[in-house]
């Protein structure tokens, strides 16, 4: 199986349409219904967000400014006074939802909980007075290391429920990378468990912050709370490691929501970008609850009565809008599951949604391909009827693995939403809305309704219909992010100023590169910039060059991304090493662990290539665009005029 081409993608013409028994429950119930509130919210954004901020929120008090936009630099719902925590957990516990299952969670091991909005409600009051019983304030930021376990939404809730600004870093991550976000960040506290379970092994987190911590190199930590999971012996130092049971134990449940500012912040989620460190990404409270909480209604069509699950990490953002907050701010119960598939359990996914009738499913591409290499008898095998929606997110989807999913899990009943969205636009941006727009496998279709999504030329000038330019959004939007954490600059460089303004005018840039149909219909090809994804992870290529020279034998390091199968794109390293190093297969070896010591398992090169030297423009360049042909093994075409030394190419092409 391939990843879409333009070629295939151009050729694809099947549409599915809603299902009319999809539609007539639907609450955006046909394509007609979707163009009305795509035309209001175009015609006056404004009057179309405050209406949904007002019915669909509770604010403590109401905003004096729907939009405050300075660009780059937008506030929305100015001095209004809010809580998510308040609308993720106390508005329901007036209603019938109060016994309701908020969070259904399923441990790898087999293990369960569910909890209910009032219990949710009460841990969340538990352990925000223990944030504050260690001194974390309003405004204070709060590091989040943990597995697929409760205790993640628990603890962001409670961070938000006292104002505190969380950060949530990947548990996969390594503890250099978490050393680095725990220091950009000024982290006061953080939050982990001693282990989490990863494909039957345990993954040593505890170990991981003892290691990010050592020689006080980040020194704002003043406190680590361990939550006990794996139950492994783990080191515990006196004074600054606390178990979560214990101070949870003795915590008053009484812990009520500080309003707060709209603007106030929320979260900082790092992500990789084509240059530098990895950038902390800056979401505010108010914008960002209405945009994930509208999203997800609309999108997933969520009714009371579902069961949903999103089987992201917490860690990214597609666990922070569609496990916790989106999914909490409409009382819905939503699905967190520990788990992966893996040899001891390959159909364990399918088994989740037999066992709690999971009625919509949202995952990624590189999941329903591996789905798909396991075989079809392991969903066959499994009662899937409750399921009637399904979705995608995290790259392009091949229109193969489309009609897979389609088939075999949704037994062509179930419409499939395609999700385009990113990190920085803290919701999703381009998707159907499944009871009113049909489908074409492999397209993300139109925007959501407020959303005005562009397909430009670096000038910022229209392409034409079914010509690849750059996808662009020209009005702010509640959910966007607002800034890089401590870079305004970057952030106005990176994202606002990319495309440059015109009168006035500002277009984000998205980094992304796609296409737009004959019928408005959006195909979003992958990344413009160095940024590859593997397996729905986001990496920088400069962060594993950066990891890959840290390491005394390398002298210097290109990485470029290659097509795979499985993953999407895979990690192939092109390194010249320090005079007299022999190159080696063990070399090879020990390069590769390194960069999962600096970062970690996600950004493990498939491929290292040792070259003599790396093809470079005159003015010094790494002239990537050759290295991904090579690596690629496709033929060098284009203008190779600018090398420098072209006898460079011929040695790799030789190998
Ligand atoms: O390239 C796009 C791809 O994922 C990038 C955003 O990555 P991240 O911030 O980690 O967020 C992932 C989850 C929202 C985008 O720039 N991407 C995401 N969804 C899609 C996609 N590419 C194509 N189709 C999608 N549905």
């Amino acid at each position: 199986m391939s990843q879409p081409t333009i070629e295939s993608i151009l050729h694809e013409d099947r549409i599915f349409e809603p299902a009319a028994e999809f539609s007539s429950s639907a609450h955006i119930a046909s394509l007609q219904q979707y163009q009305q509130l795509y035309d209001k919210a175009k015609a006056d954004p404004q009057a179309f967000w405050a209406e949904l901020a007002a019915t669909e929120l509770h604010w403590f008090q109401t905003w004096d400014t729907v939009l405050d936009w300075q660009p780059p630099f937008a506030k929305w719902f100015v001095n209004g006074k809010i809580n998510i925590s308040y609308n993720c957990l106390d508005r329901h516990l007036t209603t019938w939802r109060r016994n309701k299952a908020a969070l259904i969670w399923e441990g790898e091991p087999g293990d369960s909980r569910t909890l209910t909005y009032a219990q949710l409600h009460r841990e969340v009051c538990q352990f925000a007075n223990v944030l504050k019983q260690l001194g974390v304030e309003k405004g204070d930021r709060v590091g989040i290391y943990l597995p697929m376990i409760p205790e993640a939404a628990i603890a962001m809730l409670a961070c938000a429920r006292i104002g505190a600004v969380h950060s949530v870093v990947f548990g996969g991550f390594s503890a250099e990378a978490l050393r680095d976000r725990l220091v950009d960040v000024q982290a006061k506290l953080v939050v982990t468990a001693d282990g989490g379970w990863r494909k039957d092994a345990i993954v040593p987190l505890k170990e991981q912050v003892d290691k990010a911590l050592a020689n006080n190199s980040a020194p704002n930590v003043e406190n680590v709370l361990v939550v006990r999971r794996t139950e492994q012996t783990i080191a515990m130092e006196p004074g600054r490691d606390h178990w979560w049971h214990d101070l949870q134990a003795g915590a008053s449940a009484d812990c009520p929501a500080e309003p707060m500012n709209s603007e106030d912040m929320l979260f900082v989620l790092y992500t990789s970008g084509s240059t530098g460190k990895p950038k902390g990404v800056v979401h505010t409270t108010g914008g960002y609850n209405l945009y994930t909480h509208i999203t997800t209604k609309w999108i997933f069509d969520l009714k009371d009565t579902d069961v949903y699950w999103c089987t992201a990490d917490v860690g990214w953002i597609t666990g922070h809008s569609y496990i916790v907050y989106g999914p909490l701010s409409n009382g819905a119960t939503s699905v967190m599951y520990e788990g992966a598939p893996r040899p001891s359990n390959p159909g364990c996914m399918w088994d989740v949604i037999e066992r709690y009738g999971v009625n919509i499913f949202y995952t990624a591409p590189t999941a329903i391909r591996a789905f798909i290499k396991m075989g079809e008898h392991l969903p066959n095998a499994r009662d899937l009827s409750s399921l009637r929606l399904l979705g995608t997110v995290g790259e392009p989807i091949n229109p193969e693995a489309w009609m897979w999913y389609h088939r075999i899990i949704g037994k062509g009943r179930c419409p499939i939403v395609d999700t385009w969205w990113q990190t920085e636009t803290g919701g999703i941006m381009i998707t159907p809305l499944p009871g009113a727009v049909p489908t074409k496998p492999g397209s993300a279709t139109l925007p959501f309704p407020g959303i005005l999504a562009e397909i430009v030329d670096l000038e910022g000038n229209p392409v034409p219909t079914n010509e690849g330019g750059y996808l662009a959004v020209r009005h702010p939007w509640p959910g966007m992010m607002r800034t890089v954490y401590g870079d305004r600059d970057r952030f106005r460089r990176t994202y606002w100023e990319h495309i440059p303004p015109k009168d006035g005018q500002y277009l984000y840039f998205a980094g992304d590169g796609a296409r737009c149909d004959q019928d408005g219909y959006f195909w979003v090809m992958g990344r413009v910039d160095d940024v590859i994804n593997v397996a729905g992870h986001r990496l920088g290529t400069m962060e594993i060059e950066s990891a890959l020279v840290s390491h005394p034998s390398v002298a210097e390091a290109a990485v470029v991304g290659k097509p795979d199968d499985l993953k999407g794109e895979e990690i192939v390293a092109f390194v010249t090493l320090e005079n007299k190093i022999t190159a080696s297969d063990d070399l090879k070896n020990e390069l590769k662990k390194h960069v999962v010591q600096e970062i970690g398992a996600i950004a493990r090169p498939g491929e290292i290539k040792f070259a003599d030297a790396l093809p470079k423009t005159r003015s010094g360049k790494i002239m990537r665009r050759l290295l991904r042909s090579l690596a690629a093994g496709e033929e060098i075409s284009g203008d190779t005029s600018t090398l420098e030394d072209r006898s460079v190419l011929e040695k790799l092409r030789e190998g």
